[in-house]
């Protein structure tokens, strides 16, 4: 069954090696007026070299150089048949054949190339719906029309200066019968979003007979309701008591929004300011890109201002968003941010380790559970940690002041470390750093959950620690 197939390609095979002369290139464009080299080649000696280009014969020979059209190659010895067009004419555009003699028989042997004279392409069309302005999430569709090129025109889609890729469908080449030019045209669909605003949709013509690319072009203006930039509520902080306080929150709009801060009764529309110029609502600043930096201005950030919670509503034509602010005097803590939940958490975990504590110490200093003497006194150092961190915590003045004085008394050693104190050299540093930090975290916790009054523990902190440490001073305010 393979026999006939094989036997066809056989022939075929012969036929194009026998009877087909090799012609390079095959196929080129060109402009008017440049120069093209056709070179026809074949196994064996030829004496004549004819070409037809357009519509014109020419017979070549090497010795003459002086016509539009002449001879190339190394020689008719060499079976080469060559041509060089000197200045390419438009109605050129077409096959350009060779003609050589056979190597045996009276049929001439022939190739054919496909000579493109580029004509350049009509502008470009870009077709997209006419209103000015479309809203975030819309479906864009634009059509980019290049008509009456030779060869097709190419097009290419971008967005400002980015090549844009996705949306862009499969084009579509037509030409209209009799005439040799084929129009392109390309769809494009795109969702917008509030990132496409203000961009220039470009679709861009490039062509042969084009010494630089064309283009056609339209701004996209992009509208969305106020956007926040981060989540939850947003806290101000490094704030200090006496100083101007600025309250800045970054908002995305489009059109520009309109702010408006909530002090307690207060209203401001900004630009606006109270009475006594002590808060200042400012304009919204563009900081580019649809951001905007909406600011509230406190003269001197007082000390109820820290439980206070701001409100800020910001509006356009689209929507709003509303935004509550809390401030702190706090530095912005670096790093990890807790969410409100791992806080609660880690309030909840310290809470339960203070009371355990607590109630360990006071069942000891009260002889409430059978402490063996030797086990107390051998756990000196243990004992201190815990007077030390029981000193964080104690519940109320007289009562502990009371105890201490047992305290001191159960557990000897946990007393002289008490009475060392203010000398931090002789404390083992870990203890120092573990109790600093102890006392830290609930200065924090308190500052965070500012409703909550702050557990009086650093007060009884003072009263053991007669001499405090400059660190934890500081730490307080
Ligand atoms: C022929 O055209 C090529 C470009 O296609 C150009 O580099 C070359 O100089 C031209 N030769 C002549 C003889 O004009
Ligand atoms: C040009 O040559 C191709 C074959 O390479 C042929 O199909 C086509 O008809 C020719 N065109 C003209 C106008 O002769
Ligand atoms: C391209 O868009 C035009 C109008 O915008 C429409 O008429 C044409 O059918 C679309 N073509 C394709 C292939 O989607
Ligand atoms: C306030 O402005 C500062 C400084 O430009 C900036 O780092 C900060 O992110 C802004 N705060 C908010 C909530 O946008
Ligand atoms: C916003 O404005 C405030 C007050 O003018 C300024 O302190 C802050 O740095 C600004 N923030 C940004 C991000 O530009």
């Amino acid at each position: 069954m393979a026999v006939f197939p094989a036997f066809f390609g056989l022939v075929l095979v012969s036929l194009v090696t026998g009877q087909t002369v090799e012609i390079t290139p095959r196929e080129a464009v060109r402009r008017v007026g440049d120069n093209l080299t056709v070179l026809c080649k074949v196994s064996y000696p030829i004496d004549s070299c004819r070409m037809t280009v357009g519509s014109t014969p020419y017979r070549l020979i090497p010795s003459q150089q002086d016509e539009e059209v002449v001879y190339s190659g190394q020689g008719l010895q060499f079976g080469e048949c060559g041509a060089h067009i000197k200045h390419i004419k438009e109605e050129w555009n077409g096959n350009i054949s060779c003609m050589l003699p056979p190597p045996s028989g009276s049929i001439e042997v022939t190739g054919i190339m496909r000579l493109v004279v580029a004509k350049p392409p009509a502008n470009p069309q870009l077709i997209s719906p006419p209103q000015s302005n479309f809203k975030e999430g819309d479906i864009f569709m634009a059509q980019c029309i290049v008509p009456n090129g030779r060869p097709v025109a190419k097009i290419t889609w971008f967005l400002d200066d980015d090549q844009f890729l996705t949306g862009v469908h499969q084009p579509i080449i037509t030409s209209e019968p009799g005439i040799d030019l084929e129009t392109i045209s390309q769809n494009i669909t795109k969702e917008l979003s509030a990132d496409d605003n203000g961009k220039r949709l470009v679709c861009r013509a490039e062509h042969e007979a084009l010494d630089s690319p064309r283009e056609a072009a339209r701004q996209l203006v992009v509208y969305y309701p106020p956007k926040r930039t981060e989540a939850g509520q947003i806290t101000i902080f490094g704030l200090k008591i006496g100083s101007e306080g600025r309250l800045n929150v970054t908002v995305r709009a489009n059109p520009p929004p309109e702010a408006q801060w909530t002090v307690g009764e207060l209203v401001l529309a900004a630009p606006q300011k109270n009475e006594d110029s002590s808060i200042t609502a400012l304009e919204p600043v563009h900081l580019g890109g649809g951001y905007y930096n909406v600011t509230l201005v406190l003269t001197a950030v007082a000390k109820e201002d820290v439980d206070r919670t701001y409100y800020l509503r910001v509006t356009n034509d689209l929507g709003r968003e509303e935004f509550a602010l809390r401030l702190s005097t706090m530095d912005e803590p670096a790093g990890v941010q807790l969410s409100p939940g791992a806080i609660a958490g880690i309030v909840v975990a310290i809470l339960l380790l203070i009371t355990l504590v607590s109630l360990t110490v006071f069942a000891k200093a009260t002889d409430r559970w059978c402490f063996a003497d030797q086990e107390s006194r051998d756990q000196g150092k243990s004992s201190g940690e815990s007077s030390d961190t029981e000193s964080a915590v104690g519940r109320q003045k007289s009562r502990l002041s009371q105890l201490s004085a047992r305290v001191r008394a159960v557990l000897p050693k946990g007393r002289d470390r008490v009475q060392a104190t203010g000398n931090t050299e002789v404390e083992p540093e870990n203890v120092a750093d573990e109790k600093k930090s102890v006392v830290y975290a609930e200065l924090a916790l308190g500052d965070q959950n500012a409703e909550k009054p702050l557990p009086p523990s650093t007060e009884y902190a003072e009263i053991v620690y007669t001499d405090q440490p400059p660190q934890i001073k500081e730490n307080k305010e």
